[in-house]
């Protein structure tokens, strides 16, 4: 496969950013799943007024790509709001690796700063399949 555009799913992650629905926290992130498929799924982080249901903008778009059948994740894009780029949380990270486990993340913030990491580099010896003999 030849290399993804990751300017355009940066793009699209961008675009995803205005759809977050963020009244608590003012903190907007936004999303793009590339599928092998060549689809583009978008998610922003969705907040609640019970705090604990917030769902992060890269759960909501990986979910998005699921719920429409989609299986193989090659890239991530996230784009946050921070000085430098921002690195996923730990549920997050949790279920990159299961659901999108050799995907390319690609990580932005709105000034140009941009690192590119794997599911690997975000949590290195992590629960996964494998262990329940999957
Ligand atoms: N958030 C994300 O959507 N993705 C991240 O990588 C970090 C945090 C959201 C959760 C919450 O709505 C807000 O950002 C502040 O934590």
């Amino acid at each position: 496969m030849t290399q993804p555009d990751y300017a355009a799913l940066a793009e699209a992650a961008l675009a995803a950013r205005e759809r977050a629905y963020a009244p608590y926290s003012h903190f907007h992130v936004g999303a793009a799943v590339l599928t092998a498929a060549g689809n583009i799924f978008l998610g922003g982080n969705i907040e609640n007024a019970a705090y604990p249901m917030t769902i992060c903008a890269e759960r909501v778009a990986i979910f998005s790509a699921y719920a429409a059948g989609e299986r193989e994740i090659v890239a991530l894009a996230v784009v946050t709001p921070t000085d430098d780029v921002a690195s996923p949380c730990g549920a997050c990270r949790q279920v990159i690796l299961e659901l999108a486990p050799h995907s390319t993340i690609i990580l932005l913030n709105l000034s140009g700063a941009q690192r590119l990491v794997t599911p690997q580099d975000l949590l290195p010896f992590g629960f996964g399949p494998a262990q329940l003999g999957r």
